[in-house]
């Protein structure tokens, strides 16, 4: 592997931002200083000229579901297709997901998802561990211990999706979960949509099953109520709890609640819910812009942005669920339209661009929600997500000031889409380097599937 030196770039972790050149040695980073000569550098080293660009962590998409198998089909990004259009979006590592597969148990299950992903992924993953009611039992306490010793400590569960037996219905069992979780220092984040009201108003709907009922079938209320009923669990418990896809200003109100009841809360929301909202809901297109939880208001989407700002989502992440045009549009029934939509490719351009229309938001900020925070929250820090010497050499090197619109031809997304169309967004990635290994360079894509390694958690 060879020695990669960077220089004259703006320097951004999640502190601060200063001129200075990076050198890279053996699929680390050896120094940071204002200046390193080439002499240092050594003969035959690779030299990037980063004057004008920014020079940060690899980032951490810390919410992906790339080759999900789900309602008899599957996500359209690959692992290699995700793992080179994350290149695109500077993003070094995912998190993805690891169901709890019927009739295995944590560990199988676990085991499973390493199999599949190990020769697809071109770059680095770690995993949130799904635990479903269908397979809940009293060894929960042991398994959750053989996942830990396996580097896996996060666990993901559901308030909704009944029919598919992801959720945990007995409250004892939940108080269970969050008690061995505590005990063991692994950290419990939900999907929070709360299924009793959501299922009372499926049974009661007059109205029709268009992409926009959806929105009005699983509205914001179901989603507070959700994070509250969680919270109260987890506060019995005295664990912290993760929302994952914050969608909503009453979800938000929810969180804000439980932190002043003293619960550690960590918040995650999603481009999505920052720059979307459900007039997407409308037209020959609207079945694209389904995804659970739904697209809000504009409200929500200033109520969310704000929320940034202030520091009360520690996380940013995609939730990219990508499928096909082809797959989106084969309903129009929002029952039956696979949920999801793509994201990962965008996220910084979306931040960046957040970031230079508000006074009160950092590069520095950004480094945080996508690549340190998550990092730290999920046991992979400093080894991902910091400039640290000795530390893995995963580095995004960025133009902030590129201007140019997005459209469904400029991504690289398998689904052929971007819910961004039309955006005009700042910032283009330049370089990406994964463990020392340059895997995108201007446009170009050199990453192999394979050379993605699991990054256990501690
Ligand atoms: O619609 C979505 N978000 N699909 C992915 C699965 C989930 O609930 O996060
Ligand atoms: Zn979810
Ligand atoms: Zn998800």
């Amino acid at each position: 592997m060879g020695t990669i030196l960077i220089r004259n770039g703006l320097v951004t972790d999640a502190t601060e931002s200063r001129k200075a050149d990076v050198l890279v040695k053996d699929g680390l980073i050896a120094k940071v200083a204002p200046e390193i000569g080439l002499s240092e550098a050594g003969e035959g080293c690779k030299v990037i000229d980063a004057t004008g660009l920014v020079v940060m962590p690899g980032l951490i998409d810390a919410h992906t579901h790339y080759h999900l198998v789900s309602r008899g089909t599957v996500t359209c990004d690959s692992f290699p297709q995700g793992s080179r259009l994350a290149a695109f979006g500077g993003v070094t590592t995912v998190i993805d997901f690891a169901d709890h597969n019927k009739g295995m148990n944590l560990v199988d299950s676990l085991k499973y998802r390493l199999d599949e992903m190990a020769p697809g992924m071109a770059i680095d993953y770690t995993l949130h561990q799904g635990v479903y009611g269908h397979g809940y039992d009293s060894t929960i306490g042991k398994q959750l211990e053989q996942l830990k010793d396996l580097g896996v400590k996060t666990l993901k569960i559901f308030t909704t999706y009944r029919n598919t037996g992801y959720l945990i219905e007995n409250r004892d069992d939940l108080l269970d979960l969050f008690k061995n979780a505590k005990r063991l220092g692994m950290l419990v984040t939900a999907h929070c949509e709360f299924n009793p009201m959501i299922e009372k108003i499926s049974d009661n709907w007059k109205g029709d099953f268009s992409p926009a009922s959806h929105a009005k079938m699983r509205p914001a209320e179901a989603e507070g109520k959700a994070i509250e009923y969680f919270g109260s669990i987890a506060l019995e418990a005295d664990c912290p709890l993760y929302v994952v896809h914050v969608s909503s200003e009453c979800g938000l109100n929810a969180v804000r609640s439980l932190r002043e009841k003293g619960l550690t809360v960590y918040a995650e929301t999603t481009p999505h819910y920052l720059f979307l909202d459900k007039s997407c809901l409308e037209g020959p297109d609207a079945s694209l812009y389904v995804m659970t939880p739904p697209l809000r208001e504009k409200s929500d989407n200033q109520a969310l942005q704000q929320a940034v700002i202030d520091k009360e989502f520690q996380v940013v992440a995609t939730d990219h669920c990508a499928f096909t045009r082809e797959q989106k549009l084969s309903s129009s029934d929002c029952r039956t339209i696979y949920p999801g939509i793509p994201g990962t490719e965008e996220m910084l351009l979306l931040l960046n661009t957040l970031k230079d229309s508000k006074a009160d938001l950092s590069m520095s900020d950004v480094v945080n929600l996508i690549s340190t925070n998550p990092a730290k929250l999920f046991g992979i820090y400093p080894q991902k997500g910091s400039l640290e010497v000795g530390t893995d050499a995963d580095i995004a090197i960025f133009d902030p000031s590129e201007e140019w619109t997005l459209a469904d031809d400029n991504v690289h997304s398998a689904s052929l889409y971007t819910p961004y169309r039309n955006f005009t967004v700042h910032g283009r990635i330049r370089t990406t380097i994964l463990r020392g290994a340059v895997i995108l360079e201007n446009g170009q894509y050199f990453g192999k599937p394979g050379n993605g390694r699991f990054v256990a958690q501690h």
